[in-house]
C-alpha cells in the first residue's frame, strides 16, 4: 500500500500538464491512490490518452484542454473541475517547457512563451483555484514544479533556469500567506532531478552549434540516467502528502545543488562553472 494512500485516498486531483512525462506520472498514482483526477493539458489528445488509461485500469479521470499561458483557460479549467468532480483537494501546477539559446537571441515570444508557461502558469493555477480551496476549509494541497535548476545556474537555459528560480520564490511566499491566513493548504515546492520525458525534444532550441550540442547532451542525459516518470511521482506524492515544503526526486542531488548555491551566496562570489562541468553540458567552444 502507498505511503500517500491515506491523504489521497478521495478527494480530486487537478493536475496540470498530465499529458506527458512527470504530470502523467502523477496523474496515474493519484488516481492508483483513490483520487478522482483532471488530467489537463494542452495536448488534448495526450490528456484523453491518459485518462483512459486510468480509466481502463479501474481508476476515475477526466481530461480537459488547458493552455497554462492563458489565464482565462486556468479560470475554466477551475470551472470543469468544479463541475465535474466537485471540490478539489491537490493541484499541481507541472506544466512547463525548456527553451535553450543565447538569451539574446532567444526571440521575444520563445521569453514570453516559456515565461507564461513556467511562471505564470502556476501563479494563474493558484488565482484560480487556491479561493475555492481556502474557502472549504478542508485539508488541501497545492504543489508547484520547479527544478533542482532551480538552486542552480546553467547558461543557455537560462528562460528556464529563471523560471524555476522563481518557482521556488513563488512558492515560498505562497507557503507563507496560507500560514498568514491559517488556510488548511499545504503548499510544496516539486525540485525534479533528471526524469526520462519529452521535455527537451519538445523544446525550442537556437541553431547555433553551442545551443544545439547542450541540447543533445541533456537529451542524452536524461536518457541516460534520468528515473522514470512513474517512479518519479511515486517519489513525490509521498511527499506532498506529508505535507514537506521542498519535495525531491532526488534527495542527495538536490542537497548538493542546495549547498552549492548557499556557499556561493554566503561570500557573494561571482557566477562560475568548472570548465570540465561546462564541457560535460556540450559548451566546449566556452573553453
Ligand atoms: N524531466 C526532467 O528531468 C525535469 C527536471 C526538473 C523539472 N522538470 C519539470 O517537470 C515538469 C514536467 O516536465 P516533464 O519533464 O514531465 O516534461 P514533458 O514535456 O514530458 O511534459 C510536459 C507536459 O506539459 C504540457 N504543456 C506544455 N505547455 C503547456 C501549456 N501551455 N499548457 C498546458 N500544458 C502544457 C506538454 O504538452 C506536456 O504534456 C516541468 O515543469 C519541468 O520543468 C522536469
Amino acid at each position: 500500500m502507498a505511503q500517500y494512500s491515506q491523504e489521497f485516498a478521495t478527494g480530486v486531483a487537478v493536475i496540470t500538464g498530465a499529458g506527458s512525462g512527470i504530470g502523467e506520472g502523477i496523474a496515474r498514482c493519484a488516481a492508483e491512490a483513490g483520487m478522482r483526477v483532471v488530467v489537463a493539458d494542452i495536448a488534448i489528445d495526450r490528456a484523453e490518452s491518459v485518462a483512459a488509461a486510468i480509466r481502463d485500469g479501474g481508476g476515475d479521470a477526466r481530461a480537459s484542454e488547458v493552455d497554462v499561458a492563458q489565464p482565462e483557460s486556468l479560470d475554466a479549467l477551475a470551472r470543469f473541475s468544479y463541475d465535474i468532480y466537485g471540490e478539489v483537494t491537490l493541484l499541481v501546477n507541472n506544466a512547463g517547457i525548456e527553451t535553450v539559446g543565447f538569451s539574446w537571441e532567444l526571440g521575444a515570444e520563445a521569453w514570453e512563451r516559456v515565461l507564461d508557461i513556467n511562471i505564470h502558469g502556476a501563479v494563474h493555477g493558484v488565482r484560480a483555484f487556491a479561493p475555492k480551496m481556502i474557502a472549504a476549509g478542508k485539508p488541501a494541497w497545492i504543489a508547484n514544479t520547479s527544478s533542482i535548476g532551480g538552486f542552480g545556474i546553467t547558461p543557455l537555459q537560462t528562460s528556464y533556469i529563471m523560471s524555476k528560480h522563481a518557482m521556488i520564490a513563488y512558492s515560498e511566499c505562497l507557503f507563507l500567506e496560507m500560514e498568514i491566513k491559517q488556510a488548511p493548504v499545504q503548499v510544496s515546492v516539486i525540485l525534479p532531478g533528471p526524469v526520462k520525458t519529452r521535455i527537451f525534444e519538445d523544446g525550442q532550441t537556437e541553431s547555433d552549434a553551442t545551443s544545439a550540442a547542450h541540447r543533445d547532451v541533456m537529451m542524452g542525459m536524461l536518457q541516460a540516467n534520468g528515473i522514470s516518470a512513474y517512479e518519479a511521482a511515486q517519489r513525490i506524492l509521498p511527499q506532498i502528502a506529508a505535507g514537506d515544503f521542498w519535495v525531491s526526486t532526488h534527495p542527495e542531488m538536490t542537497a548538493e545543488f542546495a549547498g552549492n548555491r548557499a556557499a556561493q551566496l554566503s561570500v557573494l562570489a561571482k557566477p562560475s562553472l568548472p570548465q570540465e562541468v561546462l564541457a560535460n553540458m556540450g559548451m566546449a567552444d566556452a573553453l
